[in-house]
């Protein structure tokens, strides 16, 4: 089970700058054009930089004289048990890090206990995907083609996927559609057809193959699903995730994409509080773009998200060694929040919102 894989476990190594220097490996590693792929920002180099040093910037104020405390990373999303509050981000393009691709990615998720996120444009078949065991939930791009948008959702509701996330923030150009220049989808040999997809429903893409989600995109796609939760991918306002949630989301996740959408947005850590006040109780808030430790977590969940998605650093750990690369990068974030959590005195994590006091950018 998820928790005897996590418990029977080597510590693992946690020294400063590890990840760091797991994506300088996996840099390396990579083919130039996935390398530029994966680390690609729509802003400048400088904006990226800033946005990931936000997260460095939040001081704690730790508490004290509580004793011995046992800190479980143990919690819900949507209901459903995990082994953490650290989930994997959807990513397209999961081959071209690894030939397992989403495989080995779900793999090491039902390893450690946690979700995965899986792209539209992913290459491997949704039944591999379930056959990992993993928890996962699809995320979808609207196809200009709602027909076939519905076909893909049926399918992967019947194959296991627990939720849909409805990305919001972009539309993706899908490989494989003739005469279409993938911007989602990097050039070369790795490029892989999209099995989920008939060969039909592929060859009906023309010029536009995915379009902006609408609010009823939300009802849509829960009929769609069966019946299963929809969580909206990409707000980054209160406004709008309260319009999300009175239109039937579950949940919502405020990113920037990674950073790939606008190279002129407010970051998803600037958003997150009053996405989180807008929001209250009526649905769960997730975040992600530039978590990069335990303690950007520990942030995260300070300032009321339920869970944290992390993207890039699955990827690089997906390149350097597939399954146990991903496993590695999950169990380091683990061990750090874990370590975050006794550092600022928290006394569990359910209770991180009203326990602890943290000064955003300034001490
Ligand atoms: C993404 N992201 C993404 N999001 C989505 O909804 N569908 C997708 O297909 C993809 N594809 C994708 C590919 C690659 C290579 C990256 C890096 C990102 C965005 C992703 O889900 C997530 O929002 C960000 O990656 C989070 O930021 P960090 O953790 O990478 O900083």
């Amino acid at each position: 089970s998820h928790v005897d894989a996590a418990t029977a476990v080597e510590p693992v190594d946690i020294s400063r700058g590890w990840l760091a220097a797991l994506e300088e490996q996996a840099n390396a590693a990579l083919p130039p054009h996935i390398r530029e792929y994966v680390g690609t920002t729509a802003g400048s180099a400088e904006r990226a930089a800033r946005d990931l040093a936000e997260w460095d910037a939040v001081s704690f104020a730790p508490r004290t004289l509580l004793g011995e405390r046992s800190l479980d990373l143990g919690t819900t999303v949507l209901g459903r048990s995990v082994s953490s509050p650290v989930l994997i981000a959807p990513m397209a393009q999961q081959v071209g890090a690894h030939p397992a691709g989403e495989r080995a990615t779900a793999a090491a998720a039902a390893a450690v206990g946690t979700v995965i996120g899986v792209s539209t444009n992913t290459a491997v078949p949704f039944g591999e995907i379930q056959g990992t065991g993993a928890e996962w939930w699809f995320q979808v791009y609207p196809l200009a083609d709602r027909a076939a948008t519905e076909r893909i959702v049926e399918r992967a509701a019947a194959a296991g996927a627990a939720a849909i996330i409805l990305t919001v923030d972009t539309t993706a150009l899908l490989v494989s559609a003739p005469g279409i220049e993938p911007t989602e989808w990097p050039e070369g040999p790795e490029r892989a057809r999209l099995v989920n997809l008939t060969a039909a429903e592929l060859a009906g893409l023309e010029g536009r193959p995915t379009v902006a989600a609408t609010l009823d995109d939300i009802a849509w796609l829960t009929r769609a699903s069966g019946g299963l939760p929809v969580i909206v991918k990409g707000v980054l306002r209160g406004d709008d995730a309260t319009r999300a949630v009175d239109a039937g989301a579950s949940a919502v996740i405020v990113s920037t994409h990674g950073g790939r959408r606008s190279g002129a947005s407010i970051s998803s850590l600037s958003a997150l509080p009053s996405v989180v006040g807008a929001v209250g109780d009526a649905a769960e808030v997730y975040v992600d773009s530039g978590v990069r430790s335990g303690g950007h977590a520990l942030v995260a969940l300070t300032l009321g998200a339920q869970a944290v998605f992390v993207g890039r650093p699955v990827m690089w750990g997906l390149a350097l060694s597939g399954a146990a690369g991903v496993e590695r990068v999950l169990r380091g974030l683990n061990a750090e929040l874990t370590l975050a959590l006794s550092q600022s005195g928290a006394t569990s994590l359910a209770g991180l919102s009203t326990e602890l006091t943290i000064s955003l950018g300034s001490r």
